[in-house]
């Protein structure tokens, strides 16, 4: 650097003077397309249920939820992530209710893409835990533990129903060993090559699902330990990523997505099939929860958590707030 005098010779801030400055100099933006509307569609409701810890999300009925649907469409948002809430009475230990064909998930598959045609990506949650009496993410042995093979078998009979119902994407969120492969076969036996996985490559076992758990009406006890991944770990993410690629996952997603930009940036640095990300229940709460006392300003922190993800690498992100920051951008 050259010194002219006691002058600094460089000055960054130059490029910082004006908005149209900074605008230009930007190096990540924003875009609508970069987002997706996770939703919650619940059974025999007739008006939506306000989630509590998720202030300004609700559990939908299923025509509420097309509307949500034409709304995300029309602000730009490329797809919208389903999430199934059935009766209480109809779980059971097998979670029986996510592989009927009149189950609430594959009813509401149908309404969006009959609404929605292919114009938004319509994306299905491919795992058991929103059906199952006890709330675990698959089937129980004799002991009480989660069965991965038997939960496999599950895997394959839901990834059908959702494709017959008209899912573009399934995701998996389980994280079943060999669940991308077993899926895979499953859907390219029933003639359904064309409908893309979208792999929960990277899930660890996070205190911020905690207003998940409430949106859909979950009946956990205990946690997800054994079979979601512990926040301590690295390597064991790009493991998972390597067996989900080698299994066939068109695109590798990482959750929770604020506190795990790290696991991120080295997924996108590594991959050549899109990476996304899951701003989960409980980094929604947070700021909601802050900007309602007044201790931050809340359109700016969602703004800047967004593209915090996107520039650690991101190409697509699932946030509660797609519709509306969609329409702001
Ligand atoms: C499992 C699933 C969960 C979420 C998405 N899929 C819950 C869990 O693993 O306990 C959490 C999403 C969120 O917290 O916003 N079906």
């Amino acid at each position: 650097m050259t010194e002219y005098g006691s002058f600094p010779g460089a000055r960054p801030r130059r490029l910082r003077t004006t908005p149209a400055m900074r605008r230009m100099v930007a190096e990540t933006r924003l875009h609508p397309a970069d987002l997706i509307l996770p939703a919650f569609v619940r059974e025999g409701i007739g008006e939506p249920v306000e989630i509590g810890s998720m202030p300004g999300v609700v559990q939908h009925t299923r025509d509420t939820l097309k509307k949500a649907a034409v709304e995300a469409l029309e602000a730009g948002v490329s797809g919208i992530m389903l999430f199934g809430v059935p009766d209480d009475a109809k779980k059971d230990a097998l979670g029986t209710a996510g592989t009927d064909p009149d189950g609430i998930l594959q009813v509401a598959l149908r309404d969006v893409r009959a609404e929605v045609g292919d114009d938004l990506i319509v994306m299905s949650d491919l795992c058991l835990d929103e059906f199952t009496d006890h709330g675990h993410c698959g089937v129980l042995d004799a002991e009480g533990r989660v069965d991965n093979d038997a939960t496999l078998e599950r895997y394959a009979e839901m990834a059908q129903v959702q494709a017959d119902a008209g899912a573009h994407v399934v995701g998996p969120s389980g994280m079943m060993d060999g669940q991308v492969g077993v899926i895979r076969d499953a859907l390219d036996t029933i003639g359904k090559e064309d409908v893309s996985i979208l792999a929960y490559t990277a899930k660890y076992s996070s205190a911020f699902y905690g207003p998940f758990r409430e949106a859909v009406g979950s009946s956990l006890t205990g946690d997800r330990k054994t079979y979601q991944q512990d926040p301590a770990n690295v390597r064991e993410s790009l493991r998972e990523l390597a067996l989900d690629l080698e299994e066939g996952a068109d695109m590798v997603m990482v959750k929770p997505a604020g506190p795990y930009l790290d696991i991120l940036a080295k997924v996108a640095e590594s991959v050549d099939v899109p990476v996304a990300a899951y701003q989960i229940s409980g980094e929604y709460a947070m700021i909601e929860a802050a900007a309602q006392r007044g201790w931050i300003e809340r359109d700016r922190a969602i703004l800047e958590t967004l593209l915090g993800i996107k520039r650690a690498g991101a190409n697509m992100i699932l946030t509660y707030w797609a519709t509306e920051v969609a329409r702001g951008l």
